[in-house]
């Protein structure tokens, strides 16, 4: 029986995650702008590039990415940004289409995204409508990948079940002599892996965006623009057109 007066002691916590827990997390004084930015894309364009010259983030671009399941489920991963349309207000990531990710899109083109640079002390949330990006810019992109990471798409049906790792691997090296590439394979042979048609980019054309800035005794800086969102064919395919942005300061 438990004793209300005596709860049982929750189980202890090894020393180094009680650290990490506790973590003192200390912020600069930094705050944005007054008045606030016009719009706050050339904000974001400007934050990843500070990040990138800093070096001190192996992956800069590194962003969550929220999808909602058709049974209203969130589920969120980090994916890589890999292009930023200042005057859209856009943001491009890649994966596979069938993945967990994918389906979610597909049934809810609604998603958010986070960046977040602990060394600069800020943050970037955006929530929009997803759309494919035209698949000439998918082909282009893919092109660019390096020859055994454009035959693992072809490989990895990415988010299904897999017996084992080694199952996996097997299936790779099946792929890499399907596509004649590996030892003995004729130079340049890797430039005939097309883009696989499950595989490519998705455009988040944002409708909200939050740039936050840490600031100390938590008095950190938020700004929150909103716009609405048009569909209209944009580069040939479905996309939207983003109204005017209205910017509002928010408390931390
Ligand atoms: C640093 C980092 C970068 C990643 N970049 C991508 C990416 O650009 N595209 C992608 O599909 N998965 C990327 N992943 C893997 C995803 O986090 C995730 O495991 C995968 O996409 C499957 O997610 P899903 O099953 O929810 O669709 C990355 C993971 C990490 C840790």
């Amino acid at each position: 029986m438990v004793d209300p007066n005596h709860p049982t002691p929750a189980s202890p916590v090894p020393a180094g995650l009680q650290a990490a827990l506790a973590g003192a997390c200390g912020f600069s004084d930094e705050q944005l702008p007054d008045p606030l930015p016009a719009e706050p894309f050339s904000t974001l364009a400007e934050w990843l590039a500070l990040a990138s010259s800093g070096r001190t983030q192996p992956n800069p671009n590194a962003m969550t990415l929220a999808t909602v399941g058709p049974d209203g489920q969130p589920s969120a991963r980090i994916v890589l940004a890999r292009g930023v349309d200042v005057s859209r207000g856009v943001v491009t990531f890649y994966t596979n289409y069938q993945s967990h990710k994918g389906r979610d899109i597909e049934a809810n083109p609604r998603v958010a995204l986070c960046f977040h640079w602990d060394q600069l002390d800020r943050q970037i949330r955006v929530e929009g409508l997803v759309a494919r990006c035209p698949a000439m810019e998918s082909d282009v992109y893919f092109r660019a990948r390096p020859a055994l990471s454009r035959v693992a798409a072809w490989a990895s049906d990415q988010s299904q079940p897999v017996p084992s790792r080694q199952a996996l691997l097997d299936k790779n090296d099946a792929t890499e002599r399907r596509f004649g590439i590996g030892p003995g394979s004729p130079a340049k042979s890797d430039m005939l892996v097309p883009r696989p048609p499950h595989w490519g980019g998705y455009r988040v054309y944002a409708s909200a965006v939050e740039l936050w800035r840490g600031h100390t005794h938590r008095l950190h800086d938020r700004a929150r623009y909103e716009r609405t969102l048009t569909p209209a064919e944009v580069d040939g395919t479905a996309g939207y057109i983003g109204g005017p942005w209205r910017a509002t300061r928010l408390q931390p």
